[in-house]
């Protein structure tokens, strides 16, 4: 039995809205990624703090990984687009968790355009084979229900692939 985990991070809810639409669909558990000590969710302050935090590629302490991704066979990795790229919690992930030898597939969630993160996630996974990526933009506040359906079934169609 192929086991799925979906990786998270989410600081306003859209990504953990896909991530628990994809958990559901594919049977897969969930492991998000929380830093101690977040940047707030609300006002601009949040652009600057999170902006820092992605140019100088600091790894903000995790709390506990409640699951570990070695036990898996199929990751999903979902991140909102800070800067034009992943979040600075999978900085952390990357430097602390080997992932090869993975099926990975990887999902985002933007304001504006998903930037490179895509490449950019490809970059640390070069040992795994990534099976897949889709964005989402803003799926809490355009077409809630919409982008459900489109998340779905992007991840069954995954998982009918493997
Ligand atoms: C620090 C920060 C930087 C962001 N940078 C970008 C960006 O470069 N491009 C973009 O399209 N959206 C950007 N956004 C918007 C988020 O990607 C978008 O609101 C996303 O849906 C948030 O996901 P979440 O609700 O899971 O946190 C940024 C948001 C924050 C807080």
């Amino acid at each position: 039995m192929m086991k799925t985990l979906i990786v998270y991070y989410s600081l306003e809810g859209n990504t953990r809205f896909i991530a628990e639409a994809v958990a559901k669909c594919v049977n897969g558990d969930i492991l998000e990624l929380k830093p101690e000590k977040d940047v707030p969710s609300k006002g601009f302050l949040k652009f600057v703090l999170g902006g820092k935090q992605v140019i100088f590629k600091e790894c903000p302490k995790l709390k506990t990984l409640q699951k570990s991704i070695e036990d898996y066979d199929m990751i999903f990795l979902g991140s909102p687009v800070w800067a034009g790229t992943f979040t600075p919690a999978f900085n952390t992930l990357f430097s602390k968790k080997k992932i090869e030898n993975k099926k990975i597939a990887l999902f985002c969630c933007y304001g504006g355009q998903s930037g490179k993160i895509f490449g950019n996630f490809r970059n640390h996974l070069t040992k795994s084979t990534v099976v897949g990526e889709i964005g989402f933009k803003e799926p809490l506040k355009n077409d809630k229900e919409l982008n459900k359906s489109r998340a779905e079934k992007w991840a069954k169609n995954i998982m009918n692939k493997l």
